[in-house]
């Protein structure tokens, strides 16, 4: 039998989506690392497979179930991420929803660092590359870029800030600050940054987030030009 094509209002379109945290390596047993799940973005990736389309999940460590449905793509650090994401492009959109990294030490020790008399190490930290605007800004950029913002303060203008800087189409902006303790649990606030304004939405599960952010990305992606 003929694999039958997928049907739904995504089909034969392709997305590419990061989930989950990035880790970058101090020595072989440590690692710096984001708070992250994965949960929310393999939702967004389940979901747009359901809507048909063809999902590339560029995925950190994480403990949960691959989505079905979904290509998924296993990284480990930042600059990983970033090559990853950069060799499944083209897409007609993608959704960065990993929590990376900002900083790697350069150089991981080959070695475990042992304590010692020495005291504490010191570690150089040294920025990561910015995985969304670098496709954001970049020549092979989708017609669709969306971001998230997890912020602990000023969320909404922080993520605006971001819209602009990241050349992101949208940013999906949580709030993270103590009491709502949305990260790694299974519900999120989230309100939707765009040029248009600010959608802010109830408190809903992250099946059902991904659900909405999937009905957007079908509202907002242009015609496929033939
Ligand atoms: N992001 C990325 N690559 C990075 C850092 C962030 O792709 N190196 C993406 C995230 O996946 C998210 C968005 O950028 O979609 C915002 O991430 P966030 O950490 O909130 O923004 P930063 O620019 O890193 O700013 P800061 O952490 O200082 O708030
Ligand atoms: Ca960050």
């Amino acid at each position: 039998l003929a694999p039958t094509a997928a049907a739904g209002p995504l089909a034969g379109r392709h997305v590419v989506v990061t989930s989950g945290p990035t880790h970058e390596p101090i020595d072989p047993v440590r690692y710096i690392a984001n708070r992250s799940s994965g949960r929310q973005g393999h939702a967004i990736a389940g979901a747009l497979a359901e809507a048909g389309a063809r999902v590339t999940l560029v995925s950190g460590p994480v403990v949960i179930p691959d989505p079905a449905g979904v290509a998924v793509v296993r990284v480990e650090t930042a600059r990983e991420m970033l090559a990853a994401v950069e060799a499944a492009l083209p897409a007609d959109a993608a959704v960065f929803v990993a929590a990376v990294a900002d900083w790697r030490t350069e150089g991981a020790a080959v070695e475990k660092i042992k304590k010692g008399a020495g005291g504490p190490p010191s570690l150089a930290l040294f920025e990561n590359p910015d995985i969304l605007r670098t496709v954001g800004t970049g020549p092979r950029r989708p017609a669709l870029v969306i971001g998230f913002a997890a912020e602990t303060q000023d969320l909404l203008a922080n993520a605006g800030a971001k819209l602009a800087r990241k050349g992101a189409d949208l940013i999906v902006a949580n709030d993270v600050s103590a009491g709502t303790g949305v990260m790694g649990g299974t519900r999120n606030t989230v309100a939707l940054v765009s040029r248009e304004g600010v959608d802010a939405w109830p408190d809903l599960s992250k099946d059902e987030v991904a659900r909405r952010l999937v009905a957007e990305i079908v509202r907002r992606l242009p015609p496929e030009t033939p």
